[in-house]
């Protein structure tokens, strides 16, 4: 597919789209991927609207566009627009979820061995606060979240399973679907992390079975940094109360606190509303162009990149997993991976070091410090990749 010829104009144009393409060649697309030219259009649109007329004016003009925003996060999610609110980003919207289940002690979260370190830093503080018990599900297979052990885990005591969909440290895609079925037979809330994922691998909150999911705009999505986003069901609403409230959130009614009674429950009123917009641009553009055709893309040029790695001599590729993303992860013995990185960068290929701290339980299971993360998108090309690889070829030397 990468290399036929209707794939290539449909490149083309979308790299027309992208000017920096022209200047560099962008592989960091798990850290923040380049924004389309309608995408920054739409923000600097805004922006001068507020040049003119003042911020609260300017919103008042798009507020059925900013509400379009959130029926497009539902369609790009498997989700109902009640079901979404909007933050700043995958974090903010992970604990906006995690801390508001009123978690009591003694209670369990299962996760697995790949996640992200800000949400174990999030369970291990609930852990020392709240006296709840974090346990790890065992790897199987090529490093996927062992499904049987899943299962022989999952009792009463557990009130959170949350699972990383692709892991910011390279190759897996974990299979939610098959955990979503698991979760489904108890009680436990599925919040699914899927940051790495929206706008490479599609995710589908109704067919996953998860209770919630959380992501950023930056990445796959291509929309603005500051940009992030949840999906809570709404038979799952009810079970969360957010840690923080205020106007927007809440009303006062006497002396009680009123919840939204839609997802909106987890916002607060300020919001920056070119990034808002900037972010509904991204879903449509991402859209327009084909979930499908982005995965299959990314997929097979990832998959290109890591057997064109893999024949240099000196180069390890470090991915795991049975199903993989568009994230590339290797190191090179002659070479530690920041100063790679480095000299990379010197030469206008970016891509980023995907540090032990990022991603612990995995990296120390695997006897792993730093690695190279090189994280392709459709605007990338073959070419691209062949440039990279001879780039990397003269350091291994
Ligand atoms: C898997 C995963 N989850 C969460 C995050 C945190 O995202 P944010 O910086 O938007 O909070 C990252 C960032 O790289 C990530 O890779």
């Amino acid at each position: 597919m990468i290399h036929n010829s209707d794939t290539r104009k449909k490149v083309a144009r979308l790299r027309a789209d992208t000017p920096a393409c022209e200047n560099v060649v962008h592989f960091n697309n798990a850290g923040s991927s380049l924004p389309p030219r309608p995408v920054v259009d739409r923000m600097v649109r805004h922006l001068r609207r507020e040049e003119t007329v003042g911020g609260y004016e300017a919103a008042d003009e798009v507020a059925d566009e900013v509400e379009s925003v959130y029926e497009s996060l539902a369609v790009l999610v498997g989700a109902r627009s009640e079901e979404i609110a909007i933050t700043d980003s995958a974090t903010r919207s992970w604990l906006a979820v995690f801390t508001a289940l009123p978690w009591r002690e003694g209670d369990r979260v299962l996760t697995a061995v790949p996640e992200y370190s800000s949400n174990i830093i999030a369970m291990l503080a609930a852990a020392r606060d709240r006296g709840i018990t974090v346990d790890v599900v065992p790897s199987a297979g090529e490093g996927e979240i062992g499904l049987d052990a899943l299962r022989s885990m999952l009792d009463e005591r557990v009130r959170m399973v949350a699972i990383t969909h692709v892991p910011t440290n390279g190759g897996l895609v974990q299979p939610v679907d098959e955990i979503g079925a698991v979760v489904a037979d108890s009680p436990a809330l599925f919040l699914v992390d899927a940051c790495q994922s929206v706008g490479q691998v599609p995710f589908d909150l109704e067919e996953t079975g998860a209770d919630a999911v959380s992501s950023t705009g930056r990445k796959y999505l291509r929309a603005p940094r500051g940009t992030g986003f949840l999906a809570v069901r709404r038979s799952t609403l009810d079970r969360l109360t957010p840690a923080y409230l205020d106007l927007y959130s809440a009303r006062i009614d006497g002396d009680r606190v009123r919840l939204r009674d839609d997802a909106r429950r987890f916002e607060l009123f300020e919001r920056n509303v070119a990034a808002v917009l900037g972010l509904g641009a991204a879903v449509r553009y991402y859209l327009d162009v084909g979930p499908q055709w982005v995965h299959d893309y990314v997929t097979e040029l990832a998959a290109h990149l890591r057997e064109r790695l893999a024949d240099i001599p000196g180069v390890t590729v470090t991915d795991i997993g049975t199903r993989k993303s568009g994230i590339v992860s290797f190191r090179v013995d002659a070479i530690p991976a920041d100063v790679l990185v480095a000299r990379l960068k010197e030469r206008g290929f970016h891509v980023t070091v995907s540090a032990a701290s990022s991603t612990p339980w995995d990296m120390e299971e695997r006897g792993l410090d730093a690695l190279v993360r090189a994280s392709v998108h459709y605007y990338n090309t073959p070419d691209e990749v062949a440039r990279f690889c001879a780039e990397v070829a003269s350091f291994s030397r």
